[in-house]
């Protein structure tokens, strides 16, 4: 007699559980170059080079989904954020929203369409017009839009003022009246008022105190979920992307050297320059912490005006050989999901 455990007969067939259905990108970057022209001369200007301020960048955000990108200061991220938006003119590639092309947009079909991308700043003091009132902050960008009567957009204000946290009564008040954490749910506010679908948010918590940093980033977390928004994160703290992020990228001099799910970038860097600024992170737990060791990148960033040849992290690099300065490395998938632009399988 068989000793094997019988089903019960009306137990219900095991089904693998279905995959999710995969998110539609929202936002799709192809390939995309700022350069600025570096002009030299007294009488007569002319061009003498141009700062590559972002030298070719791709990446997709799926909708309702988060991409964090970091990088140090210099490295573009600004730049490419300006650029998405266009409040910066590309110098190539392209940038589709919903699966419409931004970056073909002129006149007045670009500045209806501005409407669905909005920008959250790092200092939203230097942002908002000191002389309007909350009231007028808060309706400025559906007027320029032609969007409702005063008092509609009144109480459309109201409404995003009680989705941020803010109560009706600070309507009359003024930028230099509120605290900092205050003043970027303001900024949080003004860049809700058209209901868009893409906000990119520039350093969004790193003027704040670290004890009002949580409290901003929970605030755009629960937002995301209200709105249905999507967001493009910009960072140097990486902290504040992994906080924040489904998906991460890590950009160094206008390229990105990496891009992972959140949790792949934390767990399992590839490229020198992530570990390097990962390694830099103390850690919570003690016992990692005591093992942690401390990448020191030799050299300063290098000027995004004339970047190395091949590899352009090759001068920082404690791994680069010679290879790194005669070829510039694939931007290869090293495992599903995981992108890295490096010669060797670190
Ligand atoms: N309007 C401009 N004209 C010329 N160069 C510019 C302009 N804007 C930015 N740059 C240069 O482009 C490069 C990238 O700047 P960007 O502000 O995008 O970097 P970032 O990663 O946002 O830095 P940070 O972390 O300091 O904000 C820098 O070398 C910067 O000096
Ligand atoms: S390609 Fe070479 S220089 Fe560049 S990150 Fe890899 S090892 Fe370092
Ligand atoms: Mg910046």
């Amino acid at each position: 007699m068989s000793t094997e455990p019988q089903a019960p007969e009306d137990a219900e067939p095991q089904v693998p559980d279905e995959p999710a259905p995969a998110a539609e990108p929202l936002l799709e970057v192809e390939d995309l170059e700022v350069h600025f022209p570096i002009r030299r001369g007294i009488v007569v200007e002319r061009v003498v080079g141009h700062v590559r301020a972002v030298d070719g960048v791709g990446l997709s955000v799926d909708a309702g989904g988060t991409y964090g990108l970091v990088g140090e200061s210099g490295c573009g991220k600004t730049t490419f954020g300006r650029a998405v938006l266009r409040l910066e003119e590309p110098t190539a590639g392209r940038v589709r929203l919903g699966g419409d092309e931004v970056t073909a947009l002129k006149g007045e079909r670009l500045r209806r369409f501005r409407s669905r991308m909005q920008m959250v700043f790092q200092d939203p003091l230097g942002s908002l017009n000191p002389r309007h009132n909350v009231d007028m902050l808060l309706a400025e960008p559906l007027k320029v839009h032609g969007i409702g009567s005063k008092e509609e957009r009144r109480k459309l204000a109201v409404e995003t003022l009680d989705a941020v946290g803010l109560p009706k009564s600070v309507m009359e008040r003024y930028p230099h009246e509120f605290s900092g954490g205050q003043r970027q749910r303001l900024g949080i506010a003004r860049a809700l008022m058209l209901r868009p679908d893409l906000i990119v948010c520039d350093e969004p918590v790193s003027a704040l105190d670290v004890s009002i940093q949580a409290q901003v980033m929970n605030l755009l977390e629960e937002l995301q979920g209200e709105f249905g928004l999507t967001y493009l994160v910009i960072a140097h703290d990486l902290a504040v992307v992994r906080h924040l992020s489904d998906r991460v990228g890590v950009m160094y001099l206008g390229k990105l050297v990496e891009e992972a799910d959140s949790e792949a970038i934390y767990e399992n860097p590839r490229h020198p320059y992530t570990k390097a600024l990962l390694s830099a992170v103390p850690q919570p737990n003690p016992e990692i912490e005591a093992t942690r060791e401390r990448i020191i990148l030799k050299g300063d960033l290098p000027s995004p005006a004339n970047p190395p040849s091949g590899c352009r992290f090759r001068t920082r690099c404690p791994w680069a050989e010679d290879v790194c300065a005669e070829v510039e490395p694939e931007w290869r998938e090293t495992a599903a999901g995981h992108k890295v632009a490096c010669h060797f399988d670190l």
